[in-house]
């Protein structure tokens, strides 16, 4: 099992500025070493309404811009709760980036009343996350959230 509480450590010692810039591209390379099984790990922010712009991200190119009405990472942005899919292939609109994608964790980023963005982890493994993992990864993306500079970032 992921020692979560020590990632949370990790990450916390790592993102040593309140730039949200630095430290999205620190926390997708982070996720991408720390955690196995993974294929795509990134933050789309909100840099236009209603629309998930790609930001840092570790993986093959990706989708952009992802609108709130499409995908997996748009049911995070309008629902404001997690999204986790153990198999994208039965969301009739998953937008797939990579086709080695099977599974999905999406959590949304809120600052205030604002959706700032989303953090999208894919994994080519079916089910690859279950509720500790959600709960593991809300923790960290708490940690970048609180680390960062959300509220004066060009994003919002
Ligand atoms: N699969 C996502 C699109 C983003 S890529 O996976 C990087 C979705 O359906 O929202």
């Amino acid at each position: 099992m992921t020692d979560y509480a020590s990632l949370e450590r990790q990450l916390t010692a790592l993102l040593d500025t309140r730039d949200w810039l630095t430290n999205a591209a620190q926390t997708s390379a982070f996720l991408m070493q720390a955690l196995d099984d993974l294929n795509w790990v990134g933050f789309y922010l909100q840099r236009q309404p209603e629309t998930l712009i790609l930001g840092p991200f570790q993986g093959l190119p990706a989708c952009n811009p992802i609108p709130f009405s499409k995908g997996v990472c748009g049911a995070a942005a309008r629902s404001r709760q997690t999204q986790r899919v153990d198999d994208v292939h039965a969301v009739p609109d998953h937008i797939a980036c990579d086709a080695a994608s099977r599974s999905e964790l999406v959590v949304p980023i809120v600052v205030g009343e604002h959706l700032w963005g989303v953090l999208d982890i894919d994994s080519p493994l079916p089910a690859r996350f279950s509720r500790e993992d959600q709960a593991g990864i809300e923790r960290l993306c708490r940690v970048f959230g609180a680390a960062s500079d959300l509220a004066n970032s060009p994003a919002t």
